[in-house]
């Protein structure tokens, strides 16, 4: 059927373009994985190094996509790949480019402040069709999107790190969020090939509301002395089926973020015990001992 003006067309806006705002570990991954699927992308970031860098990445990433996808057929891989990149272009200032967006996703610092002071300056120049979605991990949407005049058009769209592997997008429904875009925000998280599933406002949405509780309490059950951080690890891996255990699994995620969430939450609910203060994560957070990217956190990584 012909795609015009029609009143269902402008109901299920197809979004086609779209700024990512953010070039960092996530913003990268969903620019790569939006232009794999012919969207035509937008990244922004604050200086053309780090967007530099963010391209680099991409290109990285997609060589090793390409490399076992088009085994066998280098020519169309390396066309696929040329095509790809074709679909991205860079920005270092979102306002100017924003024009021509179906979509605009964020993905920059975790900062409530800093967040509403982007989407508000962008509402200001934004079509009046332009969705508004946060790739936010702990920050209510409701609050971010309180900056703007576009309650309706405002959602949340929680992809998983890494991007391009992992399947799973949260997308979250204020209670503003109209129909219209919720409905649009998860047929772009089928059209990127995830899969979505729908969720609430609320802190954590699905996947972090259990699984940041659960890693919490690997560190306090192995603090309390019932168990070695080698021995949980491997208890969950093979008697739970989880592919890494909480350990493994918190020093991947960042003992920072972890940390930096469960705090969140439990200034917003202090008596929950599900939320209290954790002496190791601290302790190994105050030492700069993150996780993989520092080299150290649970474990010790070369
Ligand atoms: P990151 O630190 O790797 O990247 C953030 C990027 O945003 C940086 O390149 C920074 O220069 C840029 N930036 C900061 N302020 C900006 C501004 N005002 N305008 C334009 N660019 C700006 O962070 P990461 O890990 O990619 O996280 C980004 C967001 O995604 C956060 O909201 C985080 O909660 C969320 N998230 C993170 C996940 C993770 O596993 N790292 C998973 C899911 C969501």
């Amino acid at each position: 059927a012909r795609r015009g003006f029609s009143s269902s067309a402008v109901r299920n806006l197809v979004i086609k373009h779209v700024t990512i705002i953010g070039g960092g570990q996530m913003g990268a991954g969903i620019a790569q994985v939006a232009a794999s699927t012919g969207h035509s992308v937008t990244l922004v970031d604050t200086n053309d190094d780090i967007l530099k860098k963010s391209i680099k990445g991409i290109e990285g990433s997609l060589k090793r996509v390409v490399k076992k996808k088009f085994a066998d057929k280098p020519q169309a891989g390396e066309e696929f790949l040329q095509k790809v990149l074709r679909n991205v272009s860079t920005s270092t200032d979102a306002a100017s480019v924003v024009h021509g967006s179906d979509l605009v996703v964020e993905a920059i610092v975790e900062n409530l402040k800093i967040k509403q002071d982007l989407f508000g300056r962008l509402d200001m120049v934004a079509p009046e069709h332009t969705i508004f979605a946060s790739n936010t991990s702990s920050l209510p949407i409701t609050d971010i999107a309180s900056s703007t005049n576009r309650l309706d058009r405002f959602g949340g769209i929680h992809f998983f790190n890494p991007v391009p592997v992992m399947k799973l997008v949260e997308v979250i429904a204020t209670s503003a969020t109209s129909q219209e875009t919720f409905d649009s925000l998860l047929n772009f998280s089928k059209a990127l090939g995830k899969t979505p599933v729908s969720c609430k406002d609320t802190p954590g949405f699905i996947v972090n509301r259990l699984l940041v509780p659960y890693l919490a309490e690997a560190v306090r059950l192995h603090e309390r002395g019932h168990g070695s951080k080698e021995d949980i690890d491997i208890a969950m891996k093979l008697g739970a089926g989880y592919p890494m255990g909480p350990f493994e699994l918190a020093d991947y995620v960042g003992l920072d973020t972890t940390k930096f969430i469960i705090d969140g939450w439990s200034e917003k609910d202090p008596g929950n015990p599900l939320f209290s203060q954790i002496e190791l994560l601290n302790k190994l957070v105050a030492e700069g001992k993150l996780g993989k990217k520092t080299g150290e956190g649970f474990y010790k990584y070369k």
